[in-house]
């Protein structure tokens, strides 16, 4: 419960100081992706139908992920002590809860189509 407490002050500093802060969080050996996030990143990160995150595609990778949970980016915390296999199963779990972009295409062929008309 106090670690609960704990997480929730943290979210409010981070949410309102605007600038990027260190978390303290740190995993359980062996704990699954999944867990790490109902831990971790839930109180930021809302799950919206299957997906999570919204990552631009050339940061939709595993390493990428990784660095951002690592050091974290403006108003992401870091998380220096997410590390090794727990680190690697958070970002899986990241990328596999990620919507892929859409493809621009769609857009490009309507508005060609419009033209024609
Ligand atoms: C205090 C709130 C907070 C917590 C806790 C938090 N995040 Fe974030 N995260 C953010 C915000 C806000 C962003 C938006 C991007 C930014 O500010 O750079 C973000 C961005 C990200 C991104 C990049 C998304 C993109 O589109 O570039 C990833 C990946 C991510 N978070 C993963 C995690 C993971 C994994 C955890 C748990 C270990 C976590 N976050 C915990 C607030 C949080």
């Amino acid at each position: 419960m106090k670690r609960l407490t704990m997480l929730t002050a943290a979210t409010v500093i981070a949410t309102t100081a605007g600038c990027s802060v260190s978390n303290d969080y740190t995993p359980v050996a062996g704990n699954t992706g999944e867990e790490i996030f109902s831990s971790a990143c839930i109180d930021c990160h809302t799950p919206d139908g299957s997906y999570i995150f919204e990552i631009s595609p050339e940061k939709a990778n595993v390493e990428a992920i990784a660095t951002i949970i690592s050091k974290g980016e403006m108003v992401m915390p870091a998380f220096p002590n997410i590390q090794g296999a727990e680190l690697t199963a958070i970002s899986e779990f990241v990328l596999a809860k990620n919507r892929p972009a859409e493809p621009e295409e769609d857009e490009a062929t309507e508005a060609a189509s419009e033209k024609t008309d």
